[in-house]
């Protein structure tokens, strides 16, 4: 078993949205008993909401389910959790804050590291403020990274 917690500020656009899309990918190579995918913001700002509207309507149109409560990300994740993902750079300081020790440390990388095709300390920007097309952007960007994360799981099964 290996788990994987993507991790954005709000818990609501990006980091369930990376999590949807992993989540189908991991169905559809028939690992979903293997690898466990969930996701947390570093805020409390929406804990207990769901998927921003806009995030669900562009995950629908790609065909991806998603059903999410948002929630908090805390120190004590780092005990059950294999892999912390950051969406953003902002986002990976504030969880090595949290991190108590050098292997929580270890736990934390940015999405888009997964992606080859992509730059050192890329990040996924925030679409919160922006619109329909900011949504199927993050899509864009997290896609590739979670073949190459898939990939990644894979190895450490
Ligand atoms: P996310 O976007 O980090 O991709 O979920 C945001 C959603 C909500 C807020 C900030 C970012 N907010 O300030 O409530």
């Amino acid at each position: 078993m290996v788990s994987v917690a993507f991790v954005c500020l709000g818990n609501i656009c990006r980091s369930p949205i990376a999590a949807a899309v992993l989540r189908a990918m991991v169905d559809e190579a028939s690992l979903a008993d293997q690898i466990v995918v969930e996701s947390a913001g570093t805020s409390d700002y929406n804990v207990g909401k769901e998927a921003d509207p806009r995030a669900v309507a562009v995950l629908g149109l790609h065909g991806y389910p998603i059903v999410h409560t948002a929630r908090q990300f805390t120190t004590e994740d780092f005990d059950r959790i294999d892999l912390v993902i950051a969406l953003d750079g902002a986002n990976r300081r504030d969880l090595l804050r949290l991190a108590r020790t050098e292997q929580d440390r270890a736990k934390i990388h940015l999405l888009l590291e997964f992606d080859p095709a992509s730059g050192p300390d890329a990040d996924v920007p925030d679409p919160w403020y922006g619109e329909d097309t900011d949504f199927d952007a993050t899509i864009g960007l997290v896609t590739p990274a979670c073949r190459g994360l898939l990939e990644h799981l894979r190895q450490r099964l």
